[in-house]
Order: structure tokens, then C-alpha cells, then sequence
């Protein structure tokens, strides 16, 4: 058994085909250098305990001076409820599922991936816990049978979740999704920016701003919705999805930036026009366009104006990168330069 265990996992985007893959059409995600890891080592007391350094998340903070009343994104170290959640039924599946042996058991958990943004952090957490704890207590580490331990944490703790995290977490890359199977692409790197939108309008109810950790379940449930009343131009609309995703792999593989970036821009009108862009996320999409990036769209649940339009966007940038990111900061996200097709799992033992 080893004394002292590290597994990191990275964080994930969806490139193109959110919501369409819901409806079985290809989507394509990949995974971005913003990693979580979770360190796993002996305690001197019986039982777990568990240790989170920092899990950037967003929050409310507000400048009041002379009336103005302005709410910024602000990076909170402190709330981890979220992730403790994972953590405890991650351990509890293990129990049962492998009758684990414990003694004391320290779990310490440092985290580059913004909370509740689509970067895929639940899974991360559930994928780095089980792959270390894992290893640390001498059970196989197959990487296929981490995938399915972690989905399974997920769909437990969550009551639905997609296969898409949990594979990128643990395989990194690049993953094509169709009709929930998972299939690895060897895709280059490429650079983007990932915009935030985090902080919650000071209009918005506590009660509407607590059900925003819910944020996915609701806005899929509003696409179903809207599906129905146009079941016909919405067929039109998944099957043109489906297109995208097909013609980016390829202008991916051709290194066809001009290409990728037009087609980011067709996906994110289609996410338009199925009601997930809200404004903020509007704003930002348009700002990067004007200054010339060469696409962008709203990536991963996108948002709904009543759920105080929180979301996430990527942007291929051109040169005027720098431009697009204090633009995008201006316009109140978090912003982060990320590569994508960063690796996976990564296990280290007695470091
Ligand atoms: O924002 P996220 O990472 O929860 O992405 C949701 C992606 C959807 O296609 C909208 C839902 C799904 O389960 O695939």
C-alpha cells in the first residue's frame, strides 16, 4: 500500500454540440490545462478527513461607493460544500462497491477549476478522489474502470450527468460523443480563451440564486420545452448541429483556424436559436467578434436571463488576443487563457 498518493485530472470544454448531443447528435469536447488533484495519504486517527486548499469559485462583491452599485466576479477559497459531497459518496461507492479496509486516511484537495462554470469540476473531483484512493489502497488502476466508478459517483450525487466529464477527466485529449459513446480523437492543441460569467445580478432572489447549481438540469429542461412546441425546424436545427461538429473536427485536423473559428459562430447561433444564450454571454460572443476573434460561442449548459444569465464562453482568439481578454474583463467575467487537449489522469506515488 502506498504511503502518500497524487492523482490530478484536468478540467474540460465542449467545443461544439452541447444540447444537440443530448438529443443523440455528435458533440465535441476536449480537455484544458486547468487540473484539480487530489493527494491521498496516512492519518494517524481512524477515518477520513478532508482537506480542500482552494477551489476557485465566484461570488458577489459589491461596490457601493457613491451609490454605484456594481457587482463583480470575485475568486471565493473558501466554499467547498459542493466538492465535499463528491468526495463523501466517492469514498462510500468505493466502500461498498470494494469493501476497502480503512485506517486513517488523509484527502487533501487543490483545485484550479472554477466551480458551477461548465468546466466539468464535480467530475474532476470524483475522477481524481476515486483514481488515488484507488491506488492508495492497492486496487487496480484501470482507466476505464475509474471512468465508470467516477460516472457512477456523479449520477448518484447529481441524478443525471452526461458521460462527457468523467471521460475527459480521466483520458484528457480529445473525446467525440455520439449517441453516449464515448470515442478519443487524436486532435492538436489549440489555444482559446475561456470566459466566465459568475457573479449573480444584485436583482435576483436568493432563491433563484441558490438554484443555480442546478443551472444545467433547467436549462435542458427549457430546450425540451422549446423542442416541442417546433418539433420540425428543431430536427432542421440538431441535424445542421450534428454537421458542425463533423466539419470542425475536420478544419481541427486541417489546422483550418479560419474555418473552425466560422463554424464556432454558426454553433453559437444555433444555441441561439433553441434559447440558451442569454445576454451576458450574448455580450461577450459580440465584444470578441468586434475586436476580430476568429469564433466563439457559448460553451458547455449555456444560461437563461432569469437564472441571472451565468455561463460560460470560449473564443478562438486572433492576435488582438489581449484586446478580447481585457474586453471580456470589462464586461464582468473571469478570464483565462487555456490550451486544450491537455492530458489526463496523471498518477504519482511516494513524491
Ligand atoms: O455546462 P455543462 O458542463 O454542465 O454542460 C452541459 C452539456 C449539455 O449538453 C447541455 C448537457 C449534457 O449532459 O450533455
Amino acid at each position: 500500500m502506498a504511503k502518500k498518493v497524487r492523482a490530478s485530472v484536468p478540467a474540460k470544454v465542449i467545443l461544439f454540440g452541447e444540447h444537440f448531443v443530448v438529443y443523440g447528435k455528435r458533440a465535441l469536447a476536449t480537455a484544458i490545462n486547468q487540473r484539480l488533484a487530489v493527494e491521498v495519504s496516512d492519518r494517524e486517527e481512524d477515518g477520513y478527513h478532508v482537506k480542500i486548499e482552494n477551489i476557485p469559485t465566484f461570488g458577489l462583491e459589491l461596490d457601493l461607493e457613491g451609490g454605484a452599485r456594481r457587482a463583480y466576479p470575485y475568486k471565493d477559497y473558501g466554499s467547498a460544500t459542493k466538492a465535499v459531497a463528491y468526495v463523501k459518496e466517492s469514498i462510500a461507492y468505493l466502500e461498498e462497491r470494494y469493501g476497502l479496509n480503512r485506517g486513517g486516511v488523509e484527502i487533501e484537495i487543490k483545485s484550479e477549476i472554477p466551480l458551477s462554470a461548465g468546466l466539468g469540476s464535480s467530475a474532476a473531483t470524483c475522477v481524481a478522489t476515486i483514481a488515488a484512493l484507488k491506488e492508495y489502497f492497492g486496487l487496480s488502476g484501470d482507466l476505464e474502470a475509474i471512468r465508470n466508478d467516477a460516472h457512477h459517483v456523479e449520477l448518484t450525487v447529481q441524478g443525471a450527468a452526461s458521460p462527457i466529464d468523467t471521460a475527459i477527466s480521466t483520458y484528457g485529449g480529445y473525446v467525440l460523443i455520439e449517441r453516449n459513446e464515448v470515442k478519443r480523437l487524436p486532435l492538436a492543441g489549440l489555444d482559446l480563451i475561456v470566459g466566465c460569467i459568475g457573479s449573480i445580478p444584485l436583482n435576483m432572489g436568493t432563491k433563484k440564486a441558490s438554484e443555480i447549481g442546478l443551472k444545467t438540469k433547467r436549462v435542458v429542461e427549457e430546450v425540451k420545452k422549446r423542442k416541442e412546441n417546433f418539433n420540425a425546424i428543431f430536427d432542421y436545427i440538431f441535424d445542421a448541429a450534428d454537421e458542425i461538429t463533423a466539419q470542425a473536427i475536420k478544419a481541427i485536423e486541417a489546422k483550418d483556424f479560419v474555418n473552425l473559428g466560422a463554424l464556432m459562430y454558426i454553433n453559437h447561433g444555433l444555441l441561439d436559436a433553441i434559447g440558451v444564450v442569454p445576454g451576458r454571454l450574448s455580450e461577450l460572443v459580440k465584444v470578441s467578434q468586434a475586436l476580430g476573434a476568429l469564433g466563439a460561442k457559448v460553451t458547455g449548459a449555456g444560461g437563461l436571463n432569469e437564472m441571472g444569465g451565468v455561463g460560460s464562453v470560449i473564443v478562438l482568439p486572433n492576435e488582438s488576443g489581449a484586446r478580447i481578454k481585457t474586453a471580456l474583463d470589462i464586461a464582468g467575467a473571469l478570464v483565462m487563457d487555456v490550451k486544450t487537449g491537455e492530458g489526463g489522469l496523471k498518477l504519482e506515488t511516494d513524491f
